[in-house]
């Protein structure tokens, strides 16, 4: 298991706290920044953890910015990406469970680091249903066909 990790200035300590949960459970990580507290752009972060997820180098990517939103915006625009934004347990592992997200966007001016690495925990136990699910995440990535 290998996780794409990124997050603009407004997560820069909960991916910090992150990075020590991942380190402390011996799951792999890649960091993608941001590299300090200083202002930074969230889609130069979300575009290449969605291009680590999307291609198969991570099995998974989790996004922080301040709300979630734009990292989620960002990280769905890239092929093979299912980005989800939340903000509660249950939405966590119903993102997992019932959407088959591979990336978890969360927002750090929503939550404090304590409850983004209690998410980031739901996050990696929560594992897709398949099946009815299946078929609907299915029809989800079928849409990227119809785009040009
Ligand atoms: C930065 O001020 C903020 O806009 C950003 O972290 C994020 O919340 C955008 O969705």
């Amino acid at each position: 298991m290998k996780i794409a990790l990124g997050s603009d200035h407004t997560g820069f300590s909960a991916r910090r706290k992150v990075r020590q949960m991942l380190r402390r459970l011996d799951v792999g990580y890649v960091d993608f920044g941001c590299a300090s507290e200083d202002a930074a752009d969230y889609p130069e972060m979300a575009y290449p953890v969605a291009r680590a997820v999307s291609k198969g180098d991570c099995d998974q990517g989790i996004l922080i910015c301040g709300t979630g939103i734009g990292m989620g915006i960002a990280a769905n625009k890239v092929r093979g990406v299912r980005a989800a934004v939340c903000h509660d347990t249950f939405t966590v592992e119903m993102s997992r469970r019932h959407n088959h997200a591979n990336i978890l966007c969360l927002g750090a001016r929503v939550l404090d680091d304590d409850q983004i690495v209690e998410l980031v925990h739901v996050w990696l136990e929560a594992e897709p249903e398949g099946g009815k699910h299946q078929r609907r995440v299915d029809e989800i990535m079928e849409l990227e066909q119809k785009e040009p």
